[in-house]
């Protein structure tokens, strides 16, 4: 399958203003070097009741969340296929999971979904085996259900399919076991990671959690998680470096600034996303971080991005 070549190397992570027409059009006219779409259901869903999203937790540490894959349900996303490609770069259908009224098993969701998508015009699949918001455990903690989910789509792939999973932290014989399956999947991407699930925060002044859905546990992003994000993206770039492996990691999380970005590709992802940036900066964020990449490669004497990335030094 054809390296998939994202310019510039910084896409929106799924989810944060990805969900409606309108904000998946300001994100075709952005600088983002692609459009990926919200995760997308078998049904629509309005998600999880309100407050469901602190974008700001106090002194700015990030975001928490627990939106409950509200979407318009994947023939909405169908039906968008063609305007979202008219802004001429590379859409990517985001693919998720949730019990709904059809009751159809979860593979057979996924395979409808994606070979819509496919049908549509998408340039590559973003199965989201991570949301930690509906149970509060991830599919992506559970190889046999990876295998039923990517065993299929993976058999007749006809467009490159990325894979989007949760930090697997101190779990490192469920990690290897993991990235062992996605090389013999042949996955062409993993996107790590999705938040960091199962977090709380509360309201001093109130004295109550501060997101209402599952009694207040939700998903983290943005500036607290880039360590964790970084160790995820170097372990995956290291294993499949050993195995020789063409997978390509994209980064996500904890990327507010281009030097956040700098250090993913540091440590060896080759294209990165952002989210809880985009919620506080709008879509600007795209061409200020692709400026500010383009910057300190030049100040830094390197001419080409491939320089750096996994470039991380021992101590
Ligand atoms: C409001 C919100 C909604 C999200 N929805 C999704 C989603 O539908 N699918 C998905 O794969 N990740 C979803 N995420 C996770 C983000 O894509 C991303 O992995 C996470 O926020 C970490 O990146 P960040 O630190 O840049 O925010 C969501 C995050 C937020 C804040």
């Amino acid at each position: 399958m054809k390296k998939l070549a994202i310019h510039p190397p910084i896409t929106n992570a799924s989810g944060p203003l990805s969900v409606t027409r309108e904000e998946l059009e300001a994100l075709g006219r952005s600088a983002s070097g692609a459009i990926v779409t919200k995760s997308m259901t078998h049904c629509p869903r309005v998600g999880n009741p309100e407050p469901r999203l602190v974008p700001h937790l106090e002194g700015q540490r990030g975001s928490i969340n627990s939106m409950g894959l509200n979407n318009l349900g994947y023939r909405g996303y169908a039906e968008l296929m063609s305007t979202l490609k008219s802004f001429g770069k590379l859409v990517i259908a985001s693919i998720s999971y949730a019990p709904c009224e059809h009751k159809l098993p979860l593979e057979e969701q996924y395979e409808e979904i994606a070979q819509t998508m496919i049908q549509s015009g998408a340039d590559m699949l973003e199965i989201n085996l991570s949301t930690p918001n509906l149970t509060g455990i991830p599919i992506s903690n559970d190889p046999e259900s990876i295998r039923r989910v990517l065993g299929p789509l993976c058999k007749k792939k006809k467009i490159p399919i990325g894979v989007k999973i949760s930090p697997y932290n101190n779990t490192l014989l469920l990690f290897e076991e993991v990235a062992q399956l996605l090389m013999e999947l042949k996955v062409d991407v993993v996107t790590t990671m999705n938040s960091e699930p199962n977090v709380m925060d509360i309201d001093l002044k109130t004295r109550t959690k501060v997101i209402k859905p599952r009694e207040g546990y939700g998903g983290y992003g943005g500036p607290a998680i880039l360590p964790i994000a970084l160790a995820e993206v170097h372990r995956f770039y290291k294993f499949f470096k050993k195995y020789n492996s063409p997978i390509q990691i994209w980064g996500c999380g904890g990327i507010i600034q281009a030097e956040d970005a700098i250090k993913h590709f540091l440590a060896g992802a080759s294209v990165v996303q952002v989210g809880t940036a985009l919620l506080w900066k709008g879509t600007a964020v795209f061409a200020e971080l692709s400026r500010g990449i383009e910057q300190w490669l030049k100040k830094n004497g390197h001419s080409h991005l491939e320089e750096i990335v996994g470039t991380v030094r021992e101590l």
